[in-house]
């Protein structure tokens, strides 16, 4: 049966966007492209896109210089644009579900229904109890047009909108293997603006939250401390200072640390929401990923902090990959940044 063209995955970060291309081989799948090309730090402001143009020139750059064909492409939301809830409703079908959905929506999402595009999960049924419960995905019309647009300015032809933390799911599943019976996997991305938490129980999302914390805290408090600029300061915080160039002052690693066990506080109130909401007590193992991780205070605060099995997410785990082009030591400065473009490049246009 025809499985439909794999599609090119696009992740559209706040610090850089992201793009994955694989090709299928043999039951699995090889890495035709991967690239990534940082932004301007003020083209995409809690999560809106204030600069179009400077975004979708930088996509066209790496069109062009990977020669990429395929114009068809999936892309993310995430964090300021969209909205996750998890609903139980009475039982019903695939079609009385998108007939009372509407009503749902006014329910549960403080904006206009008028104004927002949505969709659902369904997660399991038990008509014993009569219950079903189901995701309901909701993000305000202009948001998701804005991340479109930017696409298609760069010559793409958006195929699928999907969410940051269900294209993590699907990297995991892919990457990781189907789940046993009651393992329960989570994967935490922190980016720049947003952090995308999923839990997996049974391979069946279980829990999901994005919170609109990243690496620009660190960067915004190193600045503000230390009085300099935006972009000094983010080189202060990735170790990246150049020959001849200042010192790293000593500060940085404390507020570095400081503000790394904010998020890692704020991460671990959410485990435990997760924990209150389920009856679980622990999670089998919890990879995280996202650029901020690449810093080694970070990640060990997190495992003090989450006292959680976490181990670095590697989603291009277990992928065979073009050798020409790709090395494993490119692939491991990508690997961390990728997640959220691997699990996007995994969807295919079935049309
Ligand atoms: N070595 C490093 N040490 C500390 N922070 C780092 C390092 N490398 C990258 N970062 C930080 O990681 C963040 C970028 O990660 P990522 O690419 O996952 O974010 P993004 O996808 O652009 O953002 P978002 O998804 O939140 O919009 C930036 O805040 C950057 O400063
Ligand atoms: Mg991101």
């Amino acid at each position: 049966m025809a499985k439909g063209k794999l599609l090119l995955g696009l992740d559209i970060g706040s610090s850089s966007v992201k793009m994955c291309l694989l090709k299928d081989v043999r039951n699995t799948y090889e890495i035709d492209l991967i690239d990534r090309e940082e932004i301007p730090s003020d083209a995409i402001v809690e999560g809106s896109i204030l600069d179009r143009s400077s975004v979708s020139r930088k996509i066209r750059a790496m069109l062009a210089r990977n020669k990429v064909r395929q114009k068809q492409c999936a892309i993310a939301i995430s964090g300021y644009s969209v909205i996750v809830k998890r609903l139980r409703l009475a039982n019903m079908s695939d079609e009385e579900l998108a007939m009372s959905i509407k009503w749902e929506v006014e329910q549960h999402i403080p904006y206009d229904s008028n104004e927002v595009v949505y969709d659902t999960v369904v997660l399991g049924r038990s008509p014993q109890q009569n219950s079903m419960d189901i995701l309901l995905v909701a993000s305000k019309r202009d948001a998701v047009n804005d991340y479109i647009s930017v696409a298609k300015d760069a010559g793409l032809d958006v195929k699928i909108v999907d969410v940051a933390s269900f294209a993590l799911q699907n990297m995991v599943e892919t990457v990781y293997g189907e789940a046993g019976i009651g393992d329960c996997t989570g994967v935490i991305n922190i980016g720049a603006s947003v952090t995308s938490m999923t839990m997996m129980t049974d391979g069946v999302t279980a829990f999901t939250r994005d919170i609109t914390i990243g690496g620009n805290q660190i960067t915004e408090e190193i600045q503000k401390k230390l009085g300099i600029t935006r972009e000094e300061a983010e080189n202060f915080k990735t170790g990246n200072v150049l020959e001849g160039g200042a010192m790293i002052p000593r500060e940085v690693e404390d507020i570095t640390c400081q503000v790394s066990e904010m998020i890692a506080n704020e991460i671990k109130r959410s485990i435990s929401f997760f924990y209150e909401t389920t009856g679980r007590e622990s999670i089998d193992r919890l990879l995280v990923c996202g650029g901020v991780v690449k810093n080694a205070s970070t990640l060990r605060i997190l495992e003090e902090t989450l006292g959680e099995n976490i181990v670095l997410a590697n989603p291009f785990m277990n992928l065979s990959y073009n050798t020409r082009l790709y090395s494993p030591e490119s692939l491991e400065s990508l690997a961390l940044e990728s997640a959220v473009a691997l699990g996007l490049a995994l969807r295919r246009n079935v049309e």
